[in-house]
């Protein structure tokens, strides 16, 4: 791409130079800031562990692919951090709709965002679903299908990160938080579990609380049967 030849033929220079910031920005404009940036996420946890919240590199974008500013700034990206995700529709179907970085990562100019072997290169995992998650903090075997409620249409934003972070174990992880009066509230399930969107989180107990004999009879058995099986 001539981009990039650009880009690389112009490094040289300009690291000997010492102006690698300012590569095409006007001279009042400020540094490039490559360095990873880190924000506190909920209480406590920080962007290292969160590489859907770091994925974008200036340097790979900029001097790797030689991209000057205005390929970015102001028309695509405004130039302040958390800008894009305070729209509220910083998410894959609008990436698809070529908004966003879909508007180079469309196959064509860039790599895809339609995976799946592309996930992992902006999301840092292969971003592998799990089928069911059994919850046991703080009380135990509460079932959610993951690829049920995948299935029935609901779109990965809807969840991601609203309710739940995209990762096993995070709620889990604040079991004072993850409790029925926080679902009473229309947090984590009970964004949907409210008696109007899905069936509300004060009925059918059982349906989500499937106990340990259901766990067993579900998991249990089913292990047994697959090792007496052969
Ligand atoms: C390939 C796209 C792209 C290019 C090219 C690009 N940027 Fe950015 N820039 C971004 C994105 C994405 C953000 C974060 C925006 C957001 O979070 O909504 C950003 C944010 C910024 C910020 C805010 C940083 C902060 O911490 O608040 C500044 C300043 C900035 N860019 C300057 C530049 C300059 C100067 C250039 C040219 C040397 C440049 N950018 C080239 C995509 C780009
Ligand atoms: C103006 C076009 C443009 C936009 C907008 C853009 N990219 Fe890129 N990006 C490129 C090009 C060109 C490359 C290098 C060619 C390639 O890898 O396909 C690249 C490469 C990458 C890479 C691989 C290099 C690396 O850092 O490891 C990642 C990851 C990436 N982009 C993520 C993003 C994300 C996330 C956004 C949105 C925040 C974004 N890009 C927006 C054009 C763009
Ligand atoms: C109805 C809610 C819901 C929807 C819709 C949903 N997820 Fe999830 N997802 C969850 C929950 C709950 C977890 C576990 C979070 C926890 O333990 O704190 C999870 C975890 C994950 C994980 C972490 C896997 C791991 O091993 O750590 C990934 C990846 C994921 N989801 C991807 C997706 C993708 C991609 C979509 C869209 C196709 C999607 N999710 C749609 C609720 C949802
Ligand atoms: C070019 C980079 C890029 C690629 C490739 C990419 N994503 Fe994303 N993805 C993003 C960005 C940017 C966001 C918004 C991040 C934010 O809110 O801070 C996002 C958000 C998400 C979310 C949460 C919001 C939503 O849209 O549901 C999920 C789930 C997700 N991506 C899944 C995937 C999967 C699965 C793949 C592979 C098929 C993929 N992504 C490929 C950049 C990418
Ligand atoms: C984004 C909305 C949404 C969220 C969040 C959500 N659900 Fe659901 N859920 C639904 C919808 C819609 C249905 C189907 C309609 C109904 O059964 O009322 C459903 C059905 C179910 C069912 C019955 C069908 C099945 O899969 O066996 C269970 C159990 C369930 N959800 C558990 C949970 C649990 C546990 C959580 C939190 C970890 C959760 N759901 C979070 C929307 C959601
Ligand atoms: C939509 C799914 C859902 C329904 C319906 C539901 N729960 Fe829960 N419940 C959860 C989740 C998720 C947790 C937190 C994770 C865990 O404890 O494993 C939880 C936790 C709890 C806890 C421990 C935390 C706390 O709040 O003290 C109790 C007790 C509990 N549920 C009782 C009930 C009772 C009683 C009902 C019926 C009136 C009910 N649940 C209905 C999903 C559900």
């Amino acid at each position: 791409m001539n981009a990039k030849e650009n880009g690389s033929a112009l490094l040289g220079a300009l690291l000997a130079a010492g102006m690698l910031c300012c590569a095409s920005a006007q001279a009042t404009e400020p540094a490039v800031d490559v360095q990873p940036q880190f924000e506190s996420y909920g209480d406590t946890k920080v962007i290292a562990v969160e590489p859907i919240r770091d994925m974008f590199s200036h340097k790979s974008h900029v001097v790797i692919a030689g991209l000057s500013c205005d390929s970015c700034h102001p028309d695509i990206f405004e130039r302040k951090r958390g800008a894009a995700k305070a729209n509220g529709d910083y998410n894959m179907a609008s990436l698809e709709e070529g908004m966003y970085c879909g508007a180079c990562h469309d196959g064509d100019m860039a790599f895809n965002t339609t995976g799946p072997e592309t996930c992992k290169v902006c999301h840092g995992s292969d971003m592998k679903q799990p089928d069911e998650v059994i919850f046991n903090v703080p009380v135990k075997t509460v079932i959610f299908n993951h690829k049920e409620h995948v299935e029935m249409g609901l779109d990965c934003s809807s969840c991601h990160d609203q309710a739940f972070e995209m990762r096993v174990g995070a709620a889990e992880e604040q079991p004072e938080k993850f409790t029925m009066q926080a679902l009473y509230d229309g947090k984590y399930c009970g964004l949907c579990h409210n008696g109007s969107d899905a069936f509300a989180s004060d009925t059918r107990c059982t349906t989500c609380h499937i106990g340990v004999s259901g766990f067993e009879r579900r998991f249990v058995s089913e292990a047994e049967e697959d090792e007496h099986g052969h």
